[in-house]
């Protein structure tokens, strides 16, 4: 096991050190950054879902004053490589998805190049285009791997005939909708061409890592990688769609090439988001519990059916989590997908973890119910004493701590089990609990570099992102008990390819993966300059090995509960309070980490009551494609949310013994939600989201 960092710094709340510019507008975003004489774009997308271009009219376009050029599947210069289809932009006269990029226009200013795009006329051959996912589908297949690298299905025993044999089995269809991430900053970028020494580029981008996308592009445009430098210091929230360049990226990028040098602008608008940056796929979930009378799993069957586009694969990982969340000794999951003609699924918080948990404890609270047993108990009675997909044992398994932790603090004990019997003016009141899981990860690839400078201060330099989750204060708390100053002498570096390589700000990996490098810099600097260092000292180091990791499986766990209730005369549902309590290893900043977890709850919230993308299946576009009729949870819908959790080091989670913290707030916040308002009303609602139709 590695060396377990003591803690000064760490785990205080410190405030945002990047907190001031941000309030106060000073934070420089990547559309914001100060650059010569730009261009402006504007992108043309289809307005069919599947076909090919016959006529590309530019001309109207390109007669107004101000428009310096524009490219399409004619003009755009070559890509070097099309192994991502997605990022093979203007390259031939195809329409894979409805809202693609067909062409950009370029201009001197934003509204010219917004103007200029309406003006271009398209014609097209249209090919008949598919973009519904249903479940009685006869062309779903099994793709070779899902997201991070999972196996498509696993095996053990004979679930069908554990099924046929338990004496309580549930066997229900749950459903969630396409989602689209929406982060207050939209995507946007700057791109700079220059011509000298054989070509390079500059990237201002708003990413969740700067060297994905450096690596995405680099065979892309055909350029060597350390041709690329990609720039970005603050982002506007990123859930998962800023975790992989985008065709948007590629588009700036061609442009950039063709004006010679002038910096060219492009920012994705609110409602090209819900085209071109990747979304949450929808899923249809059939789970199959089989129980003793004592609620004891004998049998769990979990299958997922998904889609994706015909031009991209991505398989989310939805059925990954019941392989490792309970006891049972028949189990089964497996993964099925459609592909469509629709753009293609993405990362989107807790990706297969979110839907898979959703389903997994809904269906976990309808056995508690069919067993007469607390949903709470029920889950107590069903741990498992290793991890039941490898056989390892946990790190440290703390669920049943958190459940028991939460009701104290929930009020759980008062509790009356009966669904649907608590009318108060009108009000049906319940509530729910669910639990929470969510893999740690690490990383390899993240690199660090520490120089001493004559202010006496610490330079430390990691090419992370703070994608709005506290990285710039919790890798400075990191860096000063690593190097163990005082916070206040550390001057981290972010953002930017010349910085030492870092990986994505994804699967929570990301404060725990960079900080590792920073720990194995600061004690390579040590070693080698001690504790008092000439200033110009540098030393640079990566993530320290961590063999005893491999021996035990390491996940975070929480409970969730909510208290809602549901309007008698009109279903609309309000949530009262939601209560997380977490085991995620340790806690690097009590502040920002409250921050995440209470910030994927209302995530979760949001997705329980509002968020659904729909697809018209005429046109194939998602309608409510803005956020006046794309419903995320506001301010008023959110009056009391807290998340605490518990106090732990995870050694064997690396040298800050922390597991991440980025996404397990929403996994079960919407199952926690669902089963309340099922203990509120007495109506099962198991298709997301739980709008006002599905309870009157
Ligand atoms: Mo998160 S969806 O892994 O960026």
């Amino acid at each position: 096991m590695t060396e377990t960092l003591r803690a000064n710094e760490m785990g205080r709340p410190l405030e945002r050190l990047d907190g001031h510019v941000k309030v106060t507008g000073e934070a420089v975003y990547a559309y914001e950054q100060p650059v010569t004489d730009p261009l402006y774009l504007h992108p043309v997308q289809s307005t069919i879902a599947r076909g090919r271009i016959t006529t590309f009219d530019a001309s109207a376009a390109e007669a107004v004053e101000g428009v310096v050029a524009v490219l399409t599947h004619e003009n755009a210069p070559r890509l070097a490589a099309d192994d991502d289809k997605e990022l093979w932009v203007l390259q031939d006269d195809r329409v894979h998805y409805r809202g693609q990029f067909i062409g950009v226009v370029v201009a001197e200013s934003l509204e010219i190049a917004r103007y200029a795009a309406d003006l271009v006329r398209v014609e097209y051959d249209r090919w008949p285009h598919d973009v519904e996912l249903r479940a009685d589908r006869d062309d779903l297949y099994a793709p070779d791997v899902v997201n991070a690298g999972k196996e498509t299905d696993t095996d053990s025993g004979d679930v069908d005939e554990a099924l046929a044999h338990a004496p309580v089995v549930i066997d229900h269809t749950y459903t969630t909708p396409m989602e689209h991430n929406n982060p207050m900053e939209p995507h946007a970028c700057i791109a700079i061409w220059d011509a000298e020494n054989g070509g390079g580029l500059t990237l201002y981008d708003s990413t969740q890592g700067v060297y994905v996308v450096r690596r995405k592009l680099a065979p892309v445009l055909g350029l060597e990688p350390e041709r690329i430098r990609v720039v970005s210091p603050h982002v506007g929230g990123g859930f998962g769609s800023k975790g992989t360049p985008h065709a948007h990226n590629v588009l700036a990028c061609l442009a950039a090439r063709v004006v010679g040098g002038r910096p060219v602008k492009l920012a994705v608008t609110r409602q090209q988001m819900f085209a071109v940056v990747g979304y949450r796929t929808p899923t249809i979930q059939r789970v199959r519990l089989g129980a003793g009378t004592d609620g004891r799993l004998v049998a769990l069957a979990h299958d997922a059916i998904e889609q994706t586009s015909r031009i991209n694969e991505f398989a989310e990982q939805s059925t990954t989590v019941s392989r490792m969340m309970y006891a049972a000794a028949d189990r089964h999951t497996s993964h099925r997908l459609a592909a469509l003609d629709v753009p293609p699924p993405f990362w989107m918080r807790a990706p297969g973890v979110f839907p898979g948990m959703y389903a997994a404890e809904v269906a976990m609270d309808e056995l508690a119910l069919a067993c007469g047993l607390d949903p709470i108990e029920l889950r107590v009675r069903n741990e498992p004493g290793t991890d039941p997909e490898t056989g390892k044992p946990f790190s440290s398994r703390r669920l049943v701590e958190c459940l028991r932790e939460g009701a104290r603090l929930f009020g759980w004990e008062r509790r009356d089990p009966e669904p649907g019997t608590r009318l108060h003016d009108g009000w049906l009141e319940g509530t729910g609990v669910a639990a929470a899981t969510y893999p740690r990860e690490l990383m390899p690839g993240n690199h660090a570099l520490i120089r001493y400078g004559s202010d006496g201060c610490y330079q430390v330099c990691i090419a992370a992102a703070d994608i709005g989750t506290g990285t710039w204060t919790a890798l400075t708390q990191i860096a000063a008990d690593a190097l163990e100053v005082p916070a206040k002498v550390i001057r981290l570096e972010i953002g930017d390819t010349d910085l030492p390589q870092a990986t994505v700000a994804g699967g929570s990996s990301g404060l725990s993966s960079w900080g590792s490098a920073v720990v194995g810099a600061a004690r390579a600097f040590r070693d080698r300059h001690g504790p008092r260092p000439e200033p110009g000292a540098e030393a640079t180091g990566t993530v320290p090995d961590n063999p005893a990791a491999e021996k035990v499986a390491l996940h975070s766990f929480g409970a969730q509960f909510a208290e809602v209730r549901v309007s008698a005369d009109t279903g609309e549902v309000r949530v009262r309070r939601m209560l997380g309590v977490f085991s995620v290893g340790r806690v690097i900043n009590a502040r920002t980490a409250r921050s995440q977890l209470i910030g994927g709850m209302t995530m979760g919230l949001s997705a329980a009551l509002y968020e659904q993308s729909v697809v018209d299946p005429r046109f194939g576009h998602v309608i409510d494609h803005d956020l006046a009729t794309y419903h995320i949870a506001a301010n008023a819908d959110v009056q009391d949310v807290d998340a605490v959790w518990l106090d732990e080091v995870d050694p064997f989670a690396g040298p800050m013994g922390a597991r991440g913290i980025g996404e397990i707030g929403i996994v079960g916040a919407p199952a926690a939600i669902v089963n309340a308002v099922h203990h509120a009303t007495g109506v099962r609602v198991r298709d997301l989201p739980v709008t006002p139709d599905k309870l009157v």
